[in-house]
């Protein structure tokens, strides 16, 4: 008999990618841009993690080139000119500035944002390196196609982060030089678990409708 194992971090994948995506309105989907934004910096953080635990490790080093400090955003207006390096949560926090939304509601968002940040840092460093793969290898890839069945994307910031979207899916799944291939190696498990967890409530607070009925 064939036993099909799926781990707990790859349900929460599945929960993220059943979400109301598809009743968004347009605030709720610029609520889930900002929440975005944070996962974006913990991305960061976690990779840093894994080049640290792994300092001669030569595909980590190529993701490096190709998440942090990199054109391949680039060019996009009002956020990186042509050939502009940067890091993909820089490219996030531009965008971010291309809708104001209120002071009210950028300090509320803000606050979601820093204490999802807060409960993520405490994750021992091996965990945050291991999530790396489950976010390349796939996971990140399907939660950004569920985002993009969101129906409105007509603001600046959402034409800019439909963009990121597209361009991460292109840059994940390509089989040779695919970050997937860069990062599948470090194989993750359940440890992780908390880190996807916490991103699942990162987005239903910051964009409440998400958990709606569909
Ligand atoms: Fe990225
Ligand atoms: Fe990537």
């Amino acid at each position: 008999m064939e036993v099909l194992v799926t781990s707990r971090y790859e349900c929460i994948i599945e929960d993220i990618c059943e979400l109301n995506w598809s009743g968004l309105a347009e605030n709720d989907l610029i609520d889930a841009t900002w929440a975005y934004y944070y996962f974006s910096i913990q991305f960061r953080e976690s990779l840093e993690a894994a080049r640290e635990l792994f300092p001669d490790d030569i595909k980590l080093q190529q993701l490096e080139r190709e998440e942090c400090n990199t054109d391949n955003l680039s060019p996009w207006p009002g956020v990186a000119s042509i050939g502009e390096r940067l890091n993909h949560d820089e490219f996030m926090a531009r965008l971010l500035k291309l809708t104001p939304i209120g002071a009210e509601r950028t300090a509320a968002l803000q606050e979601i944002g820093q204490s999802y940040l807060d409960s993520v840092r405490d994750a021992p460093c091996l965990v945050k390196a291991l999530s790396i793969a489950s976010y390349e290898d796939g996971g990140l890839e399907k939660v950004f196609r569920a985002f993009l069945t969101a129906p409105h994307w007509n603001k600046s910031m959402l034409q800019a982060f439909k963009h990121f979207l597209a361009e991460h899916i292109r840059f994940d799944s390509d089989p040779e030089q695919g970050h997937g291939s860069l990062s599948r190696h470090i194989t993750p498990d359940d440890r992780i678990s908390p880190l996807w967890s916490a991103f699942n409530q990162l987005l239903v607070r910051a964009a409440p409708r998400l958990s709606s009925a569909k």
